[in-house]
This record gives C-alpha cells, sequence and structure tokens, in this order.
C-alpha cells in the first residue's frame, strides 16, 4: 500500500462480520473502492437477501476486487468454523489487513418494570389545562394526537419529551440468558476472532481490528443494559488486543459511533426518541451516517495513523461531549 491509501494489486482483504448492513455494509463497500478484498458474514432471511441487500453486494463486485459473503448465524459453532475456514481458503496467509466486527444481535429489554412519574402525562395534562383556562376548547387526546403528529410527521424534533415513542419497551424483562449471549456476541467474541485469525497467521504484519460501542458504554440507556455490558467488555477487549497483540504489527480500535438510523438502532426502545435528541444536541444537527464511520474506518487501514491503537475513537460530530 502506498500513502495515498490505494490497496489495488496487494492482494489484501478485509472481513467484515455484520456486512450486510449499517456500519459493517458501508465498510465494506468504501474499502472494496481502495482496493482491499472483501468478505462479509451476515444474517438476513432470504427473502431480504433478495431483495435489499444483493444491489449492494453486486455494486461491491462492479469495483472489481473479489468479494465473497457468508449468510450464517455466528452464535453457531459450525458456522463460524465455516467461516474461518473460507478466510484461509480465500484470503490465505498473511493477507487480512482490515477485520470488523460490526454484529448487532442484543438482547434490548428493562431489568425492571417502569416506575417513577409520567412526566409526557403530565406535560400534556398541563398543557391542555392551560389551552382550556385561555379558551380554547382541547381535550388531551387530541392534544397528544396533534403533539405525536407534529413529531412524527412534520419532524418536531423538540418535542421528543412529551411524544410517544413508536418503539416501545418489550413486554418481558431482561433475563440472564439474553445478557450472557449480549455480552459474549457484542462484547468478547471480538477478542475471541482477533485471537484466531492472529493463531492462524491470516493477520497481514500491520492488521487492523476494529469493532463498535456507543454512547451507552457510559451512560445508561433504559433497555441497552445488556448491551451497555457487552460494550464494556469489547473496550476492555480491545485494549487487551492492543497491548497483547501489537507486537505482532496489530492495531486494535474500538469506534464510537453516534445515533446512526439502521435496523440495531430501531430496535432498542424508543430509539426514535433518542434521534430527534441526538439531532438537536449534535453541534451539525444530523445524525451520524454508516458512510460517516465507513470513512474514519478507512482512515484507521492507512499509514498515518498506525501509532494509534488501544484506543476508542468517538466518530459523532461531537455529540458525546454535547449538552443541549
Ligand atoms: N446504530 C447506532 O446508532 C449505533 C451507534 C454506535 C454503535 N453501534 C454499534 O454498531 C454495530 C453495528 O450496528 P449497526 O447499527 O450497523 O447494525 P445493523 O442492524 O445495520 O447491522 C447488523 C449486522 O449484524 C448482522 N448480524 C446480526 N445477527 C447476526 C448473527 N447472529 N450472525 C451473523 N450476523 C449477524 C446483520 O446481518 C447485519 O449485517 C453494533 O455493535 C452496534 O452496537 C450502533
Amino acid at each position: 500500500m502506498n500513502m495515498n491509501g490505494d490497496f489495488h494489486g496487494k492482494g489484501l482483504w478485509a472481513v467484515i462480520l455484520g456486512g450486510s448492513s449499517g456500519f459493517g455494509l458501508a465498510t465494506a463497500k468504501r474499502l472494496a473502492r481502495a482496493g482491499l478484498h472483501i468478505m462479509v458474514a451476515h444474517k438476513d432471511k432470504e427473502g431480504v437477501v433478495e431483495t435489499q441487500i444483493k444491489p449492494h453486494f453486486e455494486a461491491i463486485r462492479q469495483t472489481g476486487v473479489k468479494f465473497v459473503a457468508h449468510n450464517v448465524n455466528l452464535f453457531d459453532d459450525d458456522d463460524r468454523a465455516g467461516v474461518m475456514e473460507s478466510i484461509e481458503e480465500q484470503a490465505g496467509r498473511g493477507k487480512v489487513h482490515l477485520f470488523l466486527h460490526s454484529i448487532a444481535a442484543g438482547a434490548c429489554k428493562l431489568l425492571a418494570e417502569p416506575k417513577g412519574p409520567d412526566f409526557r402525562a403530565d406535560a400534556i395534562k398541563g398543557l391542555q389545562e392551560a389551552l382550556t383556562f385561555g379558551g380554547a376548547a382541547v381535550t388531551i387526546t387530541q392534544l397528544r394526537d396533534a403533539v405525536n403528529k407534529a413529531f412524527h410527521e412534520k419532524r418536531c424534533d423538540a418535542l421528543y419529551t412529551v411524544a410517544d415513542s413508536k418503539i416501545p419497551y418489550k413486554d418481558d424483562l431482561l433475563e440472564e440468558e439474553d445478557v450472557s449471549r449480549t455480552v459474549w456476541m457484542m462484547g468478547y467474541d471480538y477478542l475471541l476472532w482477533g485471537r484466531e485469525l492472529l493463531a492462524r497467521e491470516l493477520l497481514s504484519p500491520e492488521a487492523r481490528l476494529v469493532a463498535l460501542t456507543s454512547e451507552g458504554n457510559e451512560i445508561a440507556w433504559r433497555g441497552y443494559a445488556a448491551v451497555s455490558a457487552a460494550k464494556c467488555a469489547l473496550e476492555a477487549s480491545c485494549r487487551a488486543m492492543a497491548l497483547e497483540m501489537g507486537p505482532y504489527g496489530v492495531r486494535s480500535y474500538i469506534v464510537q459511533a453516534g445515533i446512526t438510523d439502521t435496523p440495531a438502532g430501531n430496535a432498542i426502545p424508543h430509539f426514535d426518541l433518542m434521534m430527534a435528541q441526538a439531532r438537536m444536541r449534535n453541534p451539525f444537527h444530523r445524525l451520524t451516517t454508516p458512510e460517516d464511520v465507513a470513512e474514519a474506518i478507512y482512515a484507521l487501514c492507512l499509514p498515518p495513523l498506525s501509532w494509534s491503537s488501544g484506543s476508542i475513537i468517538r466518530v459523532d460530530g461531537g455529540e458525546a461531549i454535547s449538552g443541549l
């Protein structure tokens, strides 16, 4: 690779777990343009693959790089082994330059039944009383409908404190099994893959290993407990990998993305309200896009950032450090 970031003709690969959507897919597209061969693993229904995902994969092939996709369940031992064998066969020794873990497979459930003041209902009631006092005949139902219409259809983001979310909390509470599966797949699984790629001598001399965290690593969002625990395990894994794999030339990074409109995001309870809040407080007043993050991951693959390792890099336009 030369300093202008062109990987064409080098025979290097990017292996992306969770490469059919969101950050994983955007990174696959970006790195294919830069000349890395691409292998993705993902888990999607066949109908979705046919109608929504295949055109993206075709666009990657059109760039001229090699492209391999595995639609498998990475919770399954045989499927995991199959992907590892495929990496050995397709990429081979010393050729994996980027490994990205971008799987979203977490349980988003509450720990306990919600309790406490109903600020939304109280605000609507107070507003209705004030309007009635002022001579307008408005019912609570009319007011609530108007607020929801303005929020969901006219994108009045400031109403996120009073609008009803279209992504409610799940009925069942978080179970131990939910936590352990989430902490495995979205936490230390990154370490397991990185270690195996190193042991099989598949990594390039200056390989980059990358995984994704969120602001929910430090602050608690309702319904995000298991994923939050996983993010802490992920970040600890990244530091350990940077330390112990560094002598082999490996760099390990965690990218902390801002709130991004993806299928996984929309599985988090109240994510519609979170997106509105993020648009308001982000200094650029927009959400992070998968392409913003893909550009950052591409930059991490290049020589100028090679002295960075074991770090959490925020790619969020300043969202995490911004108050309202
Ligand atoms: N969306 C956000 O706001 C946001 C913000 C910060 C960090 N993140 C993190 O980014 C990562 C990727 O999330 P995303 O928003 O791009 O999600 P996404 O829904 O767009 O993509 C998730 C990917 O995981 C794959 N996947 C899910 N279960 C799988 C399984 N069992 N086996 C194989 N593949 C499986 C899907 O096929 C898909 O390719 C996650 O770790 C998430 O926590 C997301």
